[in-house]
């Protein structure tokens, strides 16, 4: 079984999957990361150079790959349960989590950091207003969904844990889409 955490940027996804994969005793991949790698450079740079659409092809054609995947935590960028068909294949590769963080952290966290291309030179609060829109309607299709304001990492962590022992994929019953 993989666990796969997707949400917003700024919402935890590679610090809590870090911290599960550990309490789990499980392997931990960030796309992100393993983009960079594949590609040998950033994340800033592939979007620079070859575009948005070139590194949504790059997440998508991971994304293929996650089901060959075994006792992982897998965090995803925000944006790759976006591109269409990709929910699918996350739910294929195992129990889809939604790390739910508030608009206030979000921006918090967000105004902190200049690391993200897609924010670069754009208005913060109307980006991350527009974005979650359209996004969370998709990340809400997770099978599960934690709220993460005012909790710590071992807090989120637990209530995965917890929830992660009694979850059975064949009871899912909203279609994948
Ligand atoms: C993106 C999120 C980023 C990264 C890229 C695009 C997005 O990942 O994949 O900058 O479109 O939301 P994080 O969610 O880890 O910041």
């Amino acid at each position: 079984m993989n666990l796969v955490l997707i949400g917003f940027m700024g919402s935890g996804k590679t610090a809590v999957g870090r911290r599960l994969a550990q309490r789990l005793g499980y392997g931990f991949l960030d796309t992100d990361h393993y983009i960079e790698c594949q590609i040998g450079c950033s994340i800033s740079e592939i979007f620079s150079i070859q575009g948005e659409e070139y590194f949504r092809r790059l997440e998508s054609g991971l994304a293929d790959r996650l089901n060959r995947l075994h006792n992982m935590v897998v965090s995803t960028g925000g944006g790759l349960p976006v591109t269409t068909g990709n929910m699918e294949k996350l739910r294929a590769a195992g129990a889809v989590v939604f790390l739910k963080a508030s608009h206030e952290d979000i921006l918090r966290r967000l105004s902190r950091d200049n690391r993200r291309p897609i924010l670069r030179g754009e208005d913060l609060e109307e980006t991350v207003a527009r974005l979650l829109s359209e996004r969370l309607p998709v990340y809400e299709q997770a099978d599960l969904v934690v709220e993460t304001q005012d909790k710590g990492i071992n807090r989120v962590c637990g209530e995965i844990i917890h929830w992660i022992g009694n979850f059975d994929p064949a009871s899912r019953d909203v279609p994948s889409s």
